[in-house]
Order: C-alpha cells, then structure tokens, then sequence
C-alpha cells in the first residue's frame, strides 16, 4: 500500500492492482479485474471515476465499499430532474437569519448584510462537504445517478470537479485541501455530456459472467448452499438472456437468494419460481411472460447446462 500525495500516515490507498481488489473483496466487493484496474486509477492519479451501467449492477456499491476501506467520509449526491446548484452546494437557513434579525432588533440593534451570510447561517449541502477536510483523509464524493439532472447542472459541476473548489456568491470561493475522491455513476437513461466524460477515467459496468456473480452472491448470501447458489445464478443469467423490459441486476440475483433462504428452500422448481419471481422481475408484463411453461422450460435449459458444465 502507497501513500496518497499530501496525507498523512492514516489513510493509505492500495499501491497495485491486485491490492485494489483485494482491498474491495475484504469488505464483500467481487470486482473484475477491469474494474480494479480503472478504481486503482482513479485513486493513483486522483482522477474522477465514471461508472455507467444498468441498474443493480454494483456501481453506487463501489463507492460505498471504497470509503469504508480506506476509512474515508462518504457524501453521497443524490441526482434528481430539477436539482440545482444550490441544493447540491449550500443553501442559507433564512429561518435562522430571521430570528438573528428579530434579536437583534429586541436589543435596539441593527444587523447587517455581512452578519447574516456567514457560515453560521449556511446549510451545507453534499458538494461543499465534500470540499472540507475529514478527518480521515479527503472523503468519497458520490454522485449518484447523474442522468437524472440536466445539462446544466453537468457544466456546473464539471467546474466544480476540475477546480475541486465551490463558489457561494454571497460567502466567495470554498476550495478543497485535498480533493475529494469522487466517483459518479450513470444508469444510462440519457447520454452524459461528453466534456464531463472526458475529466473523468470511464467503466461500462457490465452484468458479471457466471463465475463472478456466484462468487458475488456467496460473499453476500454466504448461509446459502452451494448448489442453490448455482441454480440462482445460472437462472438469472439465462434470464437476462431473454427479451424483457427490465433485465433482473445483481441486486435482484441477491434478493432473490434471501427470499428463497427465508422460504427454507433447497433446490428451484417452477412453482416456488413463479410463486418468488417478484424478487427478480419487476414489471408485470415481464413476470406474466416468465410465468408457468416458461419458467419450467428455462429451468430445465438451466439444469441442463449445469451438468454439462
Ligand atoms: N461486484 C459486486 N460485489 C458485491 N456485491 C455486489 C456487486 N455488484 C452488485 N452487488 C450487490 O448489488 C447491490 C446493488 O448494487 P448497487 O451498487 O446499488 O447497483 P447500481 O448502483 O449499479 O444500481 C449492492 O447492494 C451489492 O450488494
Ligand atoms: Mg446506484
């Protein structure tokens, strides 16, 4: 392990790749070893980290995981439609500068612009916290589904990342000591602008392949049996095969495994499939085509392809 520039002797990030995914897979994170490679990175030349994907495939998990490892703060930004500069900033607590002005007025006292717009009466909000010092070293800034916003609000925030700095115009300019570690994920649902992309080092995360999602799922559902283990993964995977509106993540490969543990159940069939398919499917008309025959017959290619394997 290698320090970071500028740390002291508390916080370390992982020297290698393999100590990257070794790093990760200590707090239950399978990565590819692409992933390792773009997160070990991303931590070496203190760049931005864009993930995009489908949903439930790891991305806002990676953030999550990497703050816990190396003992960072994690702010999270949740992206939204309409979100604004000033609530992904600061916003000023007019509740708390009104009493400030009514008391000062009881005590025959006048209060000025400058008393009221300092830090005392400033709500922080995600991305000027992520420009304060931690304690631990500078912390993991997650900005979580950022096709959600607009184009605006990207060339914002591209300003705010390449400067590590945040500006309140009432209060000035708040630069970061240590820029944050910052990660942002897309679930695709438009294009990201691509002056956002470039400041950034990319990774498509995909659906694992059969291998990794087992051990994914035995790292996260470890109380089940190696054989159900297998038919869950396999099924899902033969699964995301097929034509639906919403292919089942890794998220719902988990969820499915806790349910059919809850429900003390060793081996799949199609009834205690169709009875649990709401675990992996999430729209009725994807449900309605897996349900019955259907399942009966993916179960079997299933089987099939497990014995053979
Ligand atoms: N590679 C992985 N290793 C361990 N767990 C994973 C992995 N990928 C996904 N998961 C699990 O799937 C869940 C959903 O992942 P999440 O990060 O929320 O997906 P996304 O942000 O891509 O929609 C996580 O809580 C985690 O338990
Ligand atoms: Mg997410």
């Amino acid at each position: 392990m290698g320090r970071a520039k500028g740390e002291c002797c508390v916080t370390l990030v992982p020297a290698t790749i393999d100590a990257t995914e070794t790093l990760l897979a200590d707090q239950g994170y399978v990565a590819s070893r692409a992933l390792a490679t773009v997160v070990f990175l991303s931590l070496k030349l203190g760049r931005p980290l864009f993930l995009e994907g489908e949903a439930g495939v790891g991305k806002t998990e990676i953030a999550k995981t990497l703050a816990h490892a190396l003992g960072r703060r994690l702010i999270r930004l949740q992206c939204y439609e309409g979100l604004d500069a000033a609530s992904a900033v600061a916003e000023w607590n007019f509740a708390a500068q009104m009493v400030a002005i009514r008391a000062a007025e009881t005590s025959g006292n006048a209060t000025s612009r400058a008393d009221l717009f300092t830090e005392d009466f400033l709500i922080e909000r995600p991305l000027l916290a992520a420009m304060r010092p931690q304690p631990g070293g500078a912390p993991v800034l997650l900005i979580d589904e950022i096709d959600r916003t607009d184009e605006p609000f990207e060339a914002f925030l591209l300003e705010a990342l390449s400067e590590a700095q945040v500006t309140i115009p009432e209060l000035g300019t708040i630069r970061a000591p240590e820029p944050p570690i910052v990660i942002l994920t897309s679930n695709r649902t438009r294009e990201v602008h691509d002056a956002l992309k470039r400041r950034c080092l990319y990774h498509w995360v995909d659906y694992p392949a059969f291998g990794r999602e087992l051990q994914i799922l035995q790292a996260r559902a470890p109380e089940a049996q190696e054989a159900l283990s297998r038919e869950i993964v396999a099924f899902v995977q033969r699964l995301r095969r097929e034509d639906l509106f919403k292919r089942p993540g890794v998220a719902e490969t988990i969820d499915w495994a806790k349910c059919l543990l809850a429900l003390d159940v060793i081996s799949l069939s199609p009834e205690v499939i169709a009875d649990t398919l709401g675990a992996i499917l999430k729209y009725q008309d994807d449900i309605q085509k897996i349900q019955g025959s259907e399942a009966k017959r993916l179960l079997e290619t299933v089987r099939a392809e497990l014995t053979s394997a």
